[in-house]
């Protein structure tokens, strides 16, 4: 029971989307190879499905509403499973067997996490793209290595002293927003993953992933450049927070630049008063 509700919820949704005009690119490939032989899998990245394109049967008439809200025991399926790990290392393994999330049929890879388990900065973004669904790893395309050669300005690189994750496990298909119910599906293990890391500084980039993690609607304009505090109930203790812009929307909005130097310089000036330590830069 556990896989035939997901794969009927990601077929209705791809149905959905398909019907709504998204550009499904490669996912439905993807779906309908992975229905035919649901191959195991590994936290290690697979290599690419290269089945040739296939159209699904029209889906039943889906009641959209409905499908886009995770099923509460799904909800429930994350809480426990993430509840359970007490490593970075266990929970990228519950997020790896949990299915409760649609976009996992339609994915090549689970996205967890990249750099360093024990960092003293967690960057988390919103949900994988192309390179990332490729790579099985976040931040690894073009956004990807925007991030890097801003982290590296102050010091600061996957290899010794960030580790970076989304607020999304597996990439949507076509890069469309992922929905409400996709998002709280994925969050007990977001929760549980800054309760596990407990940075020094949690940098949230952009509105996505700043909504979801503070639970607050503000623009991210109004957001950033502000030192905030992250908190929930039964959180030991509050993590030091702040909303930074998306690199992708840097990438398209280049005057913007210089409100994420402020913020860059803000996050450095911060990580000097809590003795992080850094790399040369610049
Ligand atoms: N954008 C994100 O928010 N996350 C990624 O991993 C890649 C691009």
């Amino acid at each position: 029971m556990e896989n035939a509700a997901p794969q009927d919820a990601a077929r209705a949704l791809l149905a959905f989307w398909r019907a709504a005009g998204v550009d499904m690119d490669d996912a439905e490939a993807v779906f309908a190879a992975r229905a035919a032989a649901p191959p195991a899998r590994s936290a290690a990245p697979t290599a690419p499905a290269r089945e040739p394109f296939q159209i699904q049967p029209p889906a039943p008439k889906a009641k959209p509403k409905a499908k886009l809200q995770p099923a509460d025991d799904a909800v429930n399926t994350a809480r426990a499973l993430a509840a359970g790990a007490s490593t970075i290392a266990e929970l990228r393994a519950a997020v790896d067997k949990f299915n409760g999330c649609a976009l996992k049929a339609t994915a090549r890879n689970t996205v967890f996490s990249d750099g360093i388990d024990a960092a003293p900065v967690l960057i988390l973004g919103e949900a994988p793209g192309k390179d990332e669904d490729e790579q099985g790893k976040p931040f690894v395309g073009r956004s990807g290595q925007m991030l890097d050669k801003m982290l590296a300005t102050i010091g600061l690189d996957r290899k010794s002293n960030v580790l970076i994750s989304n607020t999304i496990y597996w990439r949507p298909p076509g890069n469309r927003d992922p929905t409400d119910g996709e998002t709280l599906s994925c969050l007990p293990f977001v929760e549980r993953l800054i309760e596990l890391s407990r940075p020094k500084l949690l940098i949230l980039t952009g509105k996505a992933a700043a909504h979801t993690v503070l639970k607050r609607e503000d623009g991210v304009l109004k957001l950033r450049g502000r030192k905030l505090q992250y908190t929930r109930e039964g959180i030991k203790a509050p993590v030091n927070a702040m909303v930074m812009l998306h690199p992708a929307y840097l990438l398209r909005q280049p005057q913007q630049k210089r409100l994420a130097w402020a913020d860059l310089l803000l996050a450095e000036a911060w990580l000097e008063e809590l003795g992080v330590a850094r790399g040369a830069h610049p």
